[in-house]
């Protein structure tokens, strides 16, 4: 087998051990992410569109997360506050669509969750059943305990998001590392402990400090999904434009960029310009003839 060959195969099969540890390209559930704890650490991604999901998912991530990040990194703007259950609605649909194993959450947008627990349950039907989501994740810790075990009694599973909660941007003075005081970690394990209580199957811990959330990690028995929380936590997620190098104006210490893609779409679309200028695109093998080509006769 040549270099390239293997080199798929090795990836295709890692892709398939990712969970269940055997051969198999079986949609990951939410028993499967609850049963990886101690056992395989999962992956999960950000994803918008049904393109990346694809992309993503071919690529062996064992969760797409449709996260309201979508309002910085599609919409253009400063936080995720303006984005509505109707945007959600909208990328999930479109993710769930290019999705074959990963399994697909839905993000619960600022307020749409905090308001009263049966607006709550409203809107995370309507991202399961509108939007094609498998299950919802919402930010914050004791206080929307009760909205988790309602929607756990309502069938909805729902992750949880812990630490940095970028939804209180403005309460938290911007986007700043949570937990660093004993009296501030202490409050992140109550919140930890809360959530999972209430039932929810998975916990994001975000922007921590790395034997923070370890203490977490090792206290639940629940998975928890790292962003910014070191090396310990049971899985980790990264922010698809970020991995792949789309946010070029942004470096957070916890990223790491595993291409340019930025960099090499500004130099592709500028060959296309160069090339329309220079009249040198489209060329004849782009160009549709008038008459059929004659049939291959015999
Ligand atoms: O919205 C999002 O993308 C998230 C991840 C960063 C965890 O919540």
């Amino acid at each position: 087998m040549d270099p390239a060959a293997t080199r798929i195969a090795t990836t295709k099969m890692s892709t398939w051990k990712s969970l269940s540890g055997g051969n198999d390209d079986k949609p990951v559930t939410v028993p499967r992410i609850r049963g990886a704890k101690g056992e395989q650490p999962l992956v999960m991604i950000t994803a918008y569109d049904a393109t990346f999901a694809r992309m993503l998912d071919e690529a062996g991530a064992d969760i797409l997360l449709v996260g309201d990040s979508l309002g910085m990194v599609v919409q253009g703007n400063d936080d995720t506050l303006s984005v509505t259950v109707d945007d959600m609605i909208y990328h999930c649909r479109a993710v769930a669509r290019g999705a074959k194993r990963a399994h697909v959450v839905g993000d619960m947008p600022f307020l749409s969750y905090q308001v009263t627990p049966e607006e709550a349950l409203r809107n995370a039907g309507r991202i399961i059943a509108e939007g094609h989501a498998q299950s919802v994740k919402l930010e914050g810790g004791r206080t929307v305990a009760p909205v988790i075990e309602r929607m756990v009694g309502a069938g909805i599973p729902v992750m949880a998001h812990v630490g940095l909660t970028p939804q209180s941007v403005h309460a938290m003075g911007g986007f700043r590392v949570q937990g660093k005081s004993e009296q501030d970690a202490q409050r992140i394990l109550d919140d930890a402990k809360a959530v999972q209580d209430a039932g929810a199957y998975a916990l994001v811990l975000e922007g921590i400090p790395g034997p923070l959330a370890d203490r977490i990690t090792e206290a639940l028995e629940i998975p928890t999904i790292g962003i910014g929380a070191g090396v310990g936590c049971d899985g980790q997620v990264l922010v698809c434009y970020d991995l792949l190098g789309l946010t070029a104006d942004l470096h957070p210490k916890f990223v790491k960029r595993y291409d340019q893609l930025f960099d090499r779409g500004v130099a592709a679309a500028r060959a296309y310009c160069e090339e329309v200028r220079a009249r040198t695109f489209p060329g004849p093998e782009h160009t549709f003839g008038l008459t059929k080509r004659p049939r291959a006769v015999g």
